[in-house]
């Protein structure tokens, strides 16, 4: 297989340093571009970028994806793939302050798209997320379906999966759009509920659910989003479209607590808030069209996820210091689905 320069924006954050670590292991020369905003804790991230740095030939640049310039700067004539992981992530804070997520993912996403086609690399892949759709008028969502978000964070992620169609089609840079369901696994946001429940479980301390914990979600395991977006740099078949990567399964937020109550033996209470503003009532993915075309099958379900997860966060979290984090979101102790 050949070996390629690749650019991955968000890499020293969740989802952008498991891309870039595998992508690493396997041969490439990686570049990570990330300002290390501080959302959440800038500890946690420099050390997913250690773990990076030492997994093979990759380097790191601090750098804000908002700074056209800069961004013509380092993705320049020799960059052949871009990972574009970079965003102001999660609902809640968007619903808070609209205007960064529409900076970071909307201007930050256009200035990626103008830097890779002057660039003429070969491919933009672009992370998007199942809060395009916001509201449910049918289920599974397949990606025919209506896009009606209920957050500015869903209608910023829209309006940068549109430029990357747009770019595809009126200059012919070959971009694909992911929209990612929740995913959750080693190293994820400590803002994300899978990874607050686990926190707060593991030491026994009561967890706030928002709403009556009969919302549904579909969880999928970082290692299959790592694949889907390993599928996209050997093959066109993907190019100006957007594909759902989901786990193909959803749970409700009550069973959810009920499986990780389990693995973890916790006596933690269990404390019902009011719906959140930006919170999406279901979700599931429906994966057939990603399955047709790069073969994207996710291998794990909640439970093999769940025990997988919890086992790494007893461990290693720990040494991390994942499980020393203090909630990030706006409100303290709210979760996010995003
Ligand atoms: N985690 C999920 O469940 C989920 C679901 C759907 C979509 N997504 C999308 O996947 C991508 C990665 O999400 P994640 O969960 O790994 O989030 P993350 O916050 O862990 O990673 C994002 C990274 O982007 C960096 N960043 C933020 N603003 C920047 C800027 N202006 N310039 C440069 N870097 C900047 C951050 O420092 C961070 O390291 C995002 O685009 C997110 O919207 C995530």
């Amino acid at each position: 297989m050949s070996s390629y320069k690749i650019v991955i924006t968000g890499g020293a954050g969740f989802i952008g340093s498991h891309i870039a670590e595998n992508l690493a292991k396997e041969g490439h020369e990686i570049v990570i571009v990330d300002n290390l905003d501080p959302y959440y804790s800038v500890d946690l991230k420099k050390k997913n970028l250690d773990i990076v740095l030492k997994s093979g030939d990759a380097t790191f640049i601090n750098a804000d994806i908002t700074d056209l310039a800069r961004m013509k700067e380092i993705i320049d004539s020799t960059v052949e793939y871009v990972y574009h992981e970079a965003a102001q992530a999660g609902v809640r804070i968007s619903v808070e302050d609209p205007f960064k997520p529409n900076d970071v993912n909307v201007l930050g996403t256009l200035n990626i798209l103008k830097a890779s086609l002057d660039a003429d690399v070969k491919k933009v892949i672009n992370a998007s997320s199942s809060s395009v759709y916001g509201k449910v008028k049918y289920l599974p969502f397949d990606e025919q379906h209506p896009t009606e978000p209920v957050s500015p964070y869903g209608v910023s992620k829209l309006a940068a999966e549109h430029y990357c169609r747009v770019f595809y089609e009126v200059y012919g840079l070959p971009t694909t759009s992911l929209r990612y369901f929740t995913v959750y696994g080693p190293r994820m946001r400590p803002d994300l509920a899978i990874s607050i429940f686990t926190r707060k479980m593991l030491a026994n301390e009561p967890i706030t659910v928002f709403g009556d914990g009969e919302q549904t979600r579909d969880f999928t395991y970082i290692e299959d989003v790592v694949e889907a977006n390993k599928r996209l740099l050997y093959n066109k078949v993907t190019d100006g479209k957007v594909l759902n990567i989901g786990g193909g399964n959803r749970i409700r937020v009550n069973d959810l607590i009920g499986n990780l109550r389990s693995l973890t033996g916790s006596t933690s209470e269990v404390i019902n808030a009011g719906k959140q503003k930006g919170d999406t009532e279901d979700t599931l993915a429906d994966v057939d069209l990603g399955n047709g075309l790069i073969g994207y099958e996710p291998l794990f379900n909640i439970n093999k996820g769940l025990n997988k997860f919890v086992e790494w966060f007893k461990i290693e979290g720990d040494i991390l210091g994942f499980n020393k984090q203090v909630d990030v979101t706006p409100s303290s102790s709210q979760k996010s689905m995003a």
